[in-house]
């Protein structure tokens, strides 16, 4: 399974648990990484710059020198880009994911130390943009990704960037299975990444509760709402979530329309969607929020991080072969 992206970060397989907020923390990130795969989490999921700094050096610890990586998100919206950055580029990190917001200076940084750098992308403008700054590969977010999702199918969105692009492309989006690993393969990726299948692993840091509701859900259980951060995102529907709808109301509306107000309410929004996600992480509450990907469908147990891993493996190592004896 050698391919493109293990050859940026020499890891054995070319999987990446995704960042993902709330989530992610540096037993699951250690876990996938002494399992042969790779992971990344949000600089975010700590409260405190330095807090995050021991979170990396626990990590780099645990991983025993197997590539790991941070998410910085580097829109205006977060205030701790800057910092997050500095510790990422004195503390080595192996490779940054970043999303939203121009990724230069994180570019500039982290090559300046040796390391990789990924950019979310969801279309072909954005990933020339970051392929022209120097990007070291895209990672292509498609429908049915939990967190936010892109708008195109990944049997369009792979082939395509493929087809347009120099760098690596690694996909993002509906995936939970080995078939899934080999069939993005096939079509083109160097790699991928999974989110919501590692939500449903011993070590991801959330309630018992959502980590059952995604073993429960149905892929047509998983809506896009507003409610979160003014921008779609994935979500389980449960009562809670009906209750309070997926649009923004009408003051809402017009506030992120206004240039002069649309900043604030974009911030006001995620902070409130923040909260909201948070308590129902961390505990039982009617107030329902769990954020996933239409891969909930797919996903049947709770197991240990490394168990995924070598389940995605020998399910991708059986397709691929499947898939040899059909000429
Ligand atoms: C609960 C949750 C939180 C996420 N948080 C982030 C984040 O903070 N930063 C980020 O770049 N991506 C985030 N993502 C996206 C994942 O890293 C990954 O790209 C996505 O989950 C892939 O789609 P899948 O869930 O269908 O596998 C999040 C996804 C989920 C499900």
């Amino acid at each position: 399974m050698q391919t493109a992206l293990t050859r940026l970060l020499g890891c054995r397989y070319p999987i990446i648990a995704g960042p993902m907020f709330l989530v992610s923390d540096e037993n699951l990130v250690g876990a996938v990484a002494r399992a042969g795969a790779t992971a990344a989490m949000p600089s975010l999921n700590w409260r405190q710059p330095e807090q995050f700094r021991e979170a990396v050096r626990a990590v780099r610890q645990s991983a025993g020198g197997l590539p790991f990586g941070v998410n910085i998100i580097v829109n205006k919206a977060n205030p701790r880009v800057e910092r997050d950055l500095e510790i990422c580029a004195e503390e080595k990190v192996p490779f940054v994911i970043t999303s939203l917001g121009n990724p230069k200076d994180v570019i500039r940084k982290m090559h300046a130390v040796g390391s990789k750098v990924f950019c979310d992308v969801t279309n072909l403008e954005y990933a020339l943009k970051v392929q022209e700054l120097g990007a070291d590969a895209v990672i292509a977010v498609s429908a049915g990704a939990g967190g936010h999702a892109g708008p195109v199918s990944p049997l369009v969105l792979i082939p395509y960037l493929k087809r347009h692009l120099r760098i690596p492309v690694i996909a993002a989006g509906g995936i939970a299975t080995g078939e899934q690993i080999a069939a993005a393969l096939i079509l083109g990726a160097d790699g991928v990444q999974l989110g919501t299948r590692f939500i449903a692993s011993q070590e991801a840091k959330v309630s018992a509760d959502y980590k059952n509701a995604i073993v429960k859900a149905r892929p047509e259980d998983i809506v896009l709402t507003l409610k979160i951060s003014g921008t779609p995102a994935a979500v389980i529907r449960t009562p809670y979530i009906d209750r309070v709808g997926l649009d923004l109301n009408i003051v809402e509306k017009f506030l992120l329309r206004n240039s002069w107000t649309k900043k604030t309410m974009k911030l006001v929004r995620s902070l409130l969607g923040a909260r909201a996600l948070e308590k129902a992480a961390a505990q039982t509450t009617w107030k329902e929020v769990w954020s996933a990907g239409q891969s909930s469908g797919l996903i049947e147990e709770i197991l240990p991080a490394a168990e995924i891993v070598e389940r995605l493996v020998k399910e991708c190592e059986t397709a691929l072969a499947r898939a040899k004896s059909f000429d």
